[in-house]
């Protein structure tokens, strides 16, 4: 036998709290598409009219999910779709996948790797002569690997002058071969003489050299390679062949001057909001324990608001937080840093292993924090400030190409 209840007529606005999935009542229309919620209305995203609108406290956005439920498949279509509204991106790329949507968007990735034809000049990523005395300083630190003491840091500085007097745009073999031999007149504004000053600055001029001749020689060791295009829509650097070296601090070194010349312009009330950037770093967790990269990164998500950069980090799983070691934890703070500045979380399947780790971090309810064991890939619990929402990613047959990464070319059938 079975009761039939009587029909409840109640507002969505209500009923939402006794099916906070099924009755949400979606973000409203504007920004791009995303997919699907549980109701079967279309779900749209956009941080930044979120933000405008106070649903939002910044425009940042963490994806988390185990490996293989479509968290990079997101990442592209949003960025593809995103692209299409004017909106440019930055991305990191650790596992050379991004190639694909480079290709459909126009541009080439900017794959850094040893012997790999691809060179960027760091000390070109500003043209300004304190900004690349910031820079030299920051790369000679990272080769060094220990900070700079003062002789180092005020000879960097005269040597770059130097450099830039005689040469249109330095590089870091011009500035080794100076510290290497400095000549009188450089020493002599340093109030010291030459042959002191070199030996005051062999690690500096040593750590350079090697950089540039080193296992690293072929990629920061003159000017940049034509036909790579720092202002381009959509800039990925590929960091698969050099994510485990010193390569991606001087990276981000780079990177970090690119980005602050890219948000000063951002930030100009005269730009257009339509160039917004969206900084991306995707399976950001090799990313986040190499030094400093995580604390750029921080520094990224702090600078959100005003700069009006949506930051995108994926996450493989939380429980990646609770690595051993000074790294490890290190890491896991700063993660756990970028989880706190990110008003949005994307959250895809789960193992039961991980949730009650994800349930503390995420602050998610009890009904949410079982579901995520329930998603099939695709699906993600969207938690969009304090609103909660089920939502059945969808991807174009184009799209469905850009963001195959287990099948190479393959086209499912629908
Ligand atoms: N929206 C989706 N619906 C169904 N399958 C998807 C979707 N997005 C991605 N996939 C499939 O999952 C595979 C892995 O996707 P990927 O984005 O690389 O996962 P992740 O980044 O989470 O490891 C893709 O090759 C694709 O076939
Ligand atoms: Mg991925």
């Amino acid at each position: 036998m079975s009761a039939v209840r009587p029909a409840h007529r109640v507002t969505t606005r209500h009923a939402q709290a006794i099916y906070p999935f099924t009755t949400g009542g979606g973000l409203g229309g504007r920004g791009a598409f995303i997919g699907r919620d549980a109701s079967g209305g279309a779900f749209c995203f956009d941080p930044w009219v979120l933000y405008d609108d106070g649903l939002l406290d910044d425009p940042n956005a963490i994806v988390i999910g185990k490996l293989g439920q479509g968290k990079s498949a997101l990442v592209k279509t949003l960025l593809w779709r995103m692209l299409l509204f004017g909106r440019r991106a930055f991305v990191l790329d650790v596992k050379s996948e991004y190639g694909p949507l480079c290709a459909s968007v126009g541009v080439r990735p900017i794959a850094l790797a040893p012997g790999g034809g691809v060179r960027l000049n760091p000390l070109s990523a500003r043209p300004e002569e304190h900004a690349q005395i910031e820079l030299l300083r920051a790369i000679a630190t990272t080769a060094i690997g220990q900070r700079l003491d003062q002789t180092e840091a005020a000879a960097l500085r005269e040597a770059l002058r130097l450099v830039r007097s005689r040469e249109a745009e330095p590089t870091l073999p011009q500035i080794a071969a100076v510290l290497f031999d400095p000549p009188g007149e450089m020493a002599s504004r340093l109030q010291t003489d030459p042959g002191r000053l070199a030996g005051d600055t062999r690690r500096a001029a040593l750590a350079l050299q090697d950089l540039c001749e080193g296992p690293l020689k072929g990629i920061f060791d003159g000017p940049t390679s034509p036909g790579i295009d720092l202002d381009a829509r959509l800039v990925v650097i590929d960091l698969h062949a050099v994510r485990d070296s010193p390569a991606v601090g001087i990276l981000m070194a780079c990177a970090t001057a690119w980005m602050s010349a890219q948000l000063a312009h951002t930030a100009d009330p005269s730009s257009d909001a339509r160039g917004r950037l969206i900084n991306v770093a995707d399976e950001s967790w090799k990313i986040i324990q190499h030094g400093g990269l995580g604390e750029w990164f921080q520094s990224n998500f702090k600078l959100a608001r005003q700069f009006g950069v949506m930051n995108l980090v994926v996450l493989h799983k939380l429980g990646d937080l609770q690595a051993a070691g000074d790294a490890g934890s290190r890491a896991a703070r700063i993660a756990e840093g970028l989880i706190a500045d990110a008003s949005t979380r994307v959250i895809y399947h789960q193992d039961e292993s991980q949730i009650p780790l994800t349930r503390e971090l995420l602050g998610l309810s009890a009904t949410e924090a079982r579901m995520l064991t329930r998603l099939a890939p695709g699906q993600a619990l969207w938690r969009v400030g304090s609103r909660s929402f089920v939502v059945q990613h969808y991807r174009s047959r184009i799209e469905r190409r850009l963001t195959d990464t287990d099948g190479g070319m393959r086209i499912d059938a629908r």
